[in-house]
């Protein structure tokens, strides 16, 4: 199947490591260009590296009110268009929400949450038809993550606006969905289960597929997602989870 994403232009977010990085790996195999963004420049100075012409930089942090503005100035500037985005961040801290205290739910509210609203409604109001924005979330949309509470009270609420602006932006012919990882082995996996690798890490008994998910399996459906390809798909939270989800 031809994705149809040569020469079209993708904001990442979080694009540097993880899933971020995988769907750059994703969609740039297949012809698209990305402007990647993240907070460390050494890590982009890497990226860059890696990708060549098909990817430009930003060192931005999605709590900045700028970052919107400088991503896409920086599409328009390399390649004269912007065509979708990815909007992925580093995940909230973890723990009890008997034990979070009001700074870390206001960081994370900044970053996982309001950082990607304002990218959404920024971003949205550039593209065209065709154009096409995915929020990563986390399967907490539908169950809570057990000492995951911030990503319980944030991701269900951003999945809503998800829809609201799927919504909003489907009478332009852009669509807006969300992305639900499970448990998919990155750098975060590792903060979370404290191992250095999947191999070493226990391979929790409510996934059905019985192991850890690899990025570059999470990279293809949402690169697919973003494509055309998906064009008539919006409105909908895509888990990405070994069938880990109980609800449908
Ligand atoms: N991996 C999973 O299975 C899983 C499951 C459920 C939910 N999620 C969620 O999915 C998102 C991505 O997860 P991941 O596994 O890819 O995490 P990761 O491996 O930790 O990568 C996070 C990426 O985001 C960047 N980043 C962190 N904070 C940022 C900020 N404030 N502004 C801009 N960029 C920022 C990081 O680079 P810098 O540090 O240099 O900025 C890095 O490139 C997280 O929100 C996570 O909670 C992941």
């Amino acid at each position: 199947m031809d994705l149809q994403l040569r020469d079209r232009v993708y904001l990442v977010t979080g694009g540097s490591r993880g899933l971020g990085r995988a769907t750059v790996d994703a969609l740039v195999a297949d012809g698209a260009r990305c402007v990647v963004s993240s907070r460390s420049e050494e890590t982009l100075a890497e990226v860059a590296s890696a990708y060549g012409d098909a990817v430009r930089t930003v060192a931005a942090d999605n709590a900045d009110v700028e970052t919107p503005g400088r991503l896409i100035t920086a599409a328009q500037e390399a390649w004269g268009r912007v065509d979708g985005a990815l909007i992925s961040v580093g995940g909230p801290p973890a723990g009890p929400a008997t034990a979070m205290s009001d700074d870390a739910w206001s960081g994370a509210f900044e970053s996982v949450f309001l950082g990607a609203v304002r990218l959404a409604r920024e971003v949205g109001a550039v593209l065209g038809s065709g154009g096409s924005m995915a929020f990563v979330l986390s399967t907490s949309v539908k169950a809570p993550v057990a000492g995951l509470s911030i990503s319980n009270g944030l991701r269900p609420g951003l999945a809503m606006l998800a829809k609201n602006f799927a919504d909003e932006l489907g009478p332009r012919g852009i669509r807006v969905n969300g992305l639900l990882p499970g448990q998919i082995f990155t750098d975060r996996m590792k903060e979370l289960t404290g191992a250095a690798s999947a191999e070493e890490a226990q391979v929790p008994r409510t996934i059905p597929m019985a192991r850890f998910g690899e990025p570059e399996e999470f990279g293809r459906v949402a690169a697919f997602v973003l494509s055309p390809a998906a064009s008539y798909l919006t409105g909908v939270m895509v888990p990405v989870d070994g069938g880990m989800t109980r609800s449908l």
